[in-house]
């Protein structure tokens, strides 16, 4: 076999790369974040001036980078992406921010990650379009204050609970909450996917995809890949059977929950009897981080019913025994 193996994160920033849509109508579902965009993007692209600052949020792979790439896009402008991991020290944003061109887009993914310290430079630059800039040290030290061009931030998070309130009440464009899908949404994404990826594959497989994705795109695409890759080897169809191997392979049952997220649920149930447990001991019993629990875990099982969040902790609902009963043997 010459093919190389798909399972790095590179290929699965690729898989994102040819499968990301390119414009509007492509961009499925999301309704009202998407028409409250095209309002916002319409009006100041009208004006002339750059757009307001607007802040993306929801679990991975809803199509938040998707759609700061589709906003760009509208504004005509350039976009400079960066990460808050990334903007370590003052001097890194301060040279991001002084080398933007009038109007361009600044994308800074995983915003919730930047230190303290640089949230306190990048107030006065979204808020009044200027930088503070401390120059020397001690009683000789001095502040400098240079305008920076007009610039739209689009920032995104999957935690805006560590978002400081003040930072959160600068993006005067707005904040939006990107939703799960529903499955006739993935659906339709999935028909996409599949003829970019010159796949032949009935309407019904998938709908059964897109009924154990997660409501997940990006889940979506990269079971649909999966699928392929097993037809591929076996030099037959996308058909039924291989469909439901593929699950199989990936240990993902009927409700699309995976090994990760079943042991969160069993942790709960035959450890605790079935909670309130806290978070951090669900992460020691599991073995999974505790901001994985959070951000990709836990969102999924809460919109299914079969997690509750407490005062007290975590709570299996009786959906979730009746679901980790039957997945037994999996
Ligand atoms: N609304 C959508 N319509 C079609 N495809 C989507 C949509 N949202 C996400 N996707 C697909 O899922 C992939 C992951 O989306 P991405 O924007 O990277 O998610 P996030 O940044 O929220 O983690 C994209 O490359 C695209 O293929
Ligand atoms: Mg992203």
């Amino acid at each position: 076999m010459t093919d190389t193996p798909n399972f790095t994160k590179d290929s699965a920033s690729n898989l994102d790369q040819t499968l990301r849509p390119h414009s509007w109508d492509e961009y499925i579902g999301q309704k009202k974040t998407k028409e409250n965009l095209r309002i916002l993007l319409t009006a100041a692209k009208q004006r002339g001036h750059a757009a307001e600052h607007i802040l993306l949020y929801g679990p991975p792979g809803l199509g938040k980078t998707t759609l700061a790439h589709l906003i760009s896009k509208t504004l005509g402008t350039n976009m400079r992406v960066t990460s808050g991991p990334a903007i370590e020290r003052v001097g890194d944003l301060a040279a991001i921010l002084t080398n933007l061109s009038p109007g361009d887009v600044l994308f800074i993914d995983e915003i919730h990650r930047l230190s303290k310290s640089i949230e306190e430079v990048l107030y006065p630059a979204m808020e009044s379009g200027v930088l503070d800039i401390i120059i020397g040290k001690g009683p000789s030290a001095r502040t400098v204050q240079l305008e920076l061009p007009p610039f739209t931030l689009v920032a995104a998070t999957t935690r805006i609970s560590l978002l400081s309130s003040p930072l959160r009440s600068r993006f005067s464009g707005g904040t939006f909450r990107l939703e799960f899908y529903s499955e006739s949404e993935i659906a339709e994404i999935l028909k996409r996917s599949a003829s970019l990826l010159e796949a032949s594959i009935t309407d019904e497989l998938l709908t059964d995809i897109a009924r154990r994705c997660r409501a997940t795109p990006r889940t979506a695409n990269y079971l649909l890949k999966r699928c392929r890759d097993l037809a591929q080897l076996e030099n037959g169809p996308i058909n039924t059977d291989v469909v439901e191997r593929t699950f199989a392979l990936l240990e993902i049952d009927e409700l699309g929950l995976g090994a990760p997220d079943r042991a969160v649920l069993e942790v709960i149930i035959h450890k605790f009897s079935g909670g309130p447990v806290g978070l951090n001991t669900i992460a020691a019993a599991t073995g999974e981080e505790q901001a994985t629990i959070e951000d990709v875990i836990e969102p999924y099982l809460i919109r299914q019913g079969l997690l509750e969040r407490t005062p007290r902790g975590r709570v299996a609902s009786a959906e979730a025994y009746g679901h980790i009963q039957n997945a037994v043997g999996l």
